[in-house]
């Protein structure tokens, strides 16, 4: 597995790789790798078959952080994220620097060289995610369109833990004629429901407790609507109380919608997307499924 460092060798292996008729699939992460991500490594393996090449690229983005997340403590570990892409088959990792990302973002003699083009996609960010983090999806797109450039791939695959965020790259990727199939990989939870996150890691052992309250509201609302359709008003307040009843807890949102268009609907029934955000002590966590 080759480990490279700079975009100019990213984008010469990609460039020789597709000469020689291969497929190249890209896992794009923030490292502190989990069960989560290797599944996704694993379906990129599988999309590319054995004569394609599945690129991990690594890389805590600093452009979908506001100024008072967990940018700086946002756990990295370069080390066992080297060895756990290995064993999960990966041909390369690609962990860039800031300084190579965004160089005219660091404080410079001349500001009018200041990076300043970005994507932005302005229809499935208006809710969920894109209102409780208003730039975030801004730096996401950004960072994604440029990793497609960097590495080349015919294939890019998302988890749909960050089920919108997933949704908002097929939307540019769309929209913007990108060469790449966006694959989407289900959920890989804890065997008591929680979904893996890099994010679980700051959770304290009474706090790891609370954070099952996620899962539980999914399963809960799936009871729910089988026995036919309900106000998602009412499921909202429901919910709300059910979630706060544990320590160390605060609904952030509880969101349904059409999983298509992401747009909210009022009453609840199977096959409509929830998704829902809830503060555990200082860390903020997500979760969603369909019902
Ligand atoms: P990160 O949070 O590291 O996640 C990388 C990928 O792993 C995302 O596609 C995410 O949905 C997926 N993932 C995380 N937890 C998962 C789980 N429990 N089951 C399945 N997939 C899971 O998402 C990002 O990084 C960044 O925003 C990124 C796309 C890399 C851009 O910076």
């Amino acid at each position: 597995m080759k480990h490279i460092e700079t975009i100019r060798e990213m984008q010469s292996l990609a460039l020789s790789w597709k000469r020689s008729g291969r497929t190249i699939a890209l896992v794009p992460t923030m490292g502190a790798l989990h069960a989560g991500h290797l599944s996704l490594i694993k379906c990129a393996c599988q999309s590319v078959q054995l004569s394609g090449k599945v690129v991990v690229s690594i890389y805590v983005n600093p452009l979908q952080f506001s100024a008072n997340e967990d940018f700086e403590k946002y756990p990295r570990d370069l080390q066992a994220d080297m060895r756990a892409c290995q064993e999960a088959g990966a041909d390369a990792v690609f962990t860039p620097s800031d300084s190579l990302m965004y160089p005219f973002e660091e404080k410079s003699a001349h500001p009018e060289l200041k990076h300043s083009t970005y994507a932005v996609e302005e229809a499935l960010t208006q809710s969920m995610e894109g209102t409780a983090r208003p730039t975030h999806f801004k730096g996401v797109t950004t960072i994604v369109a440029k990793l497609f450039n960097i590495v080349l791939p015919d294939y890019a695959v998302f988890g749909n833990k960050d089920f919108q965020q997933a949704a908002v790259i097929q939307r540019m990727v769309r929209d913007l004629n990108f060469p790449v199939q966006i694959i989407r990989a289900p959920i890989v939870r804890e065997t008591d429901g929680l979904a893996l996150s890099s994010r679980n890691a700051y959770l304290s052992a009474e706090e790891r407790k609370s954070a099952l309250c996620l899962y539980q509201s999914i399963r809960k609302m799936k009871e729910r609507v089988s026995k036919g359709p309900l106000s998602t008003e009412t499921l909202k307040s429901e919910l709300k109380t059910f979630i706060e009843k544990n320590p160390e807890t605060k609904m952030d949102y509880i969101e349904f919608f059409n999983p298509e268009t992401l747009s909210p609907v009022s009453q609840a029934a199977p096959g409509v997307q929830m998704a829902l955000a809830v503060f555990v002590g200082k860390t903020r966590l997500i979760d969603n499924d369909t019902l």
